[in-house]
């Protein structure tokens, strides 16, 4: 971690094309605009103190992507022996489909130091599905009525060599 890394997207904006975005590793300042796109993402949203906490483990994989000084998505991880285990990925309403969720994912992929990713994903959240088949995910097994009791859940991993 510590780096600062460079990526191009589409722009959300057609006329400007490709723009570079800034991928870095998530300040505890950042947590306040996590916080938005997390609730533009999911039903249930962490907390700023469980955020703090969760980006404060020496695990934690945590990286933002930047557009200029707008933070567009986010990706949460935990890293223990080479394995990473994909706690949260999103990014912003405005921002979706210009490729930062791509960036994100692969930006951990050739990081050289993880080995495996693991994830689970809503069995209907086929945007995020679609996302990770493209980024090489391969499902390998369903935990039937994972989330809340009611919903089932897709495990998929990708091994990056
Ligand atoms: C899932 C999510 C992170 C995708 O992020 P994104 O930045 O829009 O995705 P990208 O632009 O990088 O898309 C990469 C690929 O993913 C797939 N994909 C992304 N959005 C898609 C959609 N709406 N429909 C179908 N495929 C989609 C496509 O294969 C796409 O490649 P393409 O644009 O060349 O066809 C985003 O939709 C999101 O934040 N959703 C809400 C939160 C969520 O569900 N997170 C995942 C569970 S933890």
């Amino acid at each position: 971690m510590g780096k600062i890394i460079k990526r191009e997207i589409r722009s959300n904006n057609a006329a400007r094309g490709l723009v570079d975005a800034v991928i870095k590793p998530i300040d505890p300042s950042d947590i306040n605009l996590i916080i938005q796109i997390a609730r533009q993402s999911f039903e249930t949203v962490w907390k700023l103190d469980e955020f703090l906490f969760f980006i404060s483990n020496p695990n934690a994989w945590c990286w933002g992507a930047w557009f200029e000084k707008e933070l567009i998505g986010y990706f949460l991880g935990l890293l223990v022996q080479g394995e990473l285990d994909i706690v949260s990925v999103a990014v912003a309403n405005q921002w979706r489909r210009c490729g930062a969720g791509q960036v994100l994912i692969e930006v951990a992929s050739s990081s050289g130091i993880i080995g495996e990713m693991f994830l689970e994903v809503e069995a209907d959240n086929e945007k995020a599905i679609s996302l990770y088949t493209k980024c090489g995910f391969e499902k390998y097994g369903l935990r039937r009525k994972y989330y809340n009791g009611l919903k089932d859940a897709v495990l998929m991993k990708k091994k990056n060599t």
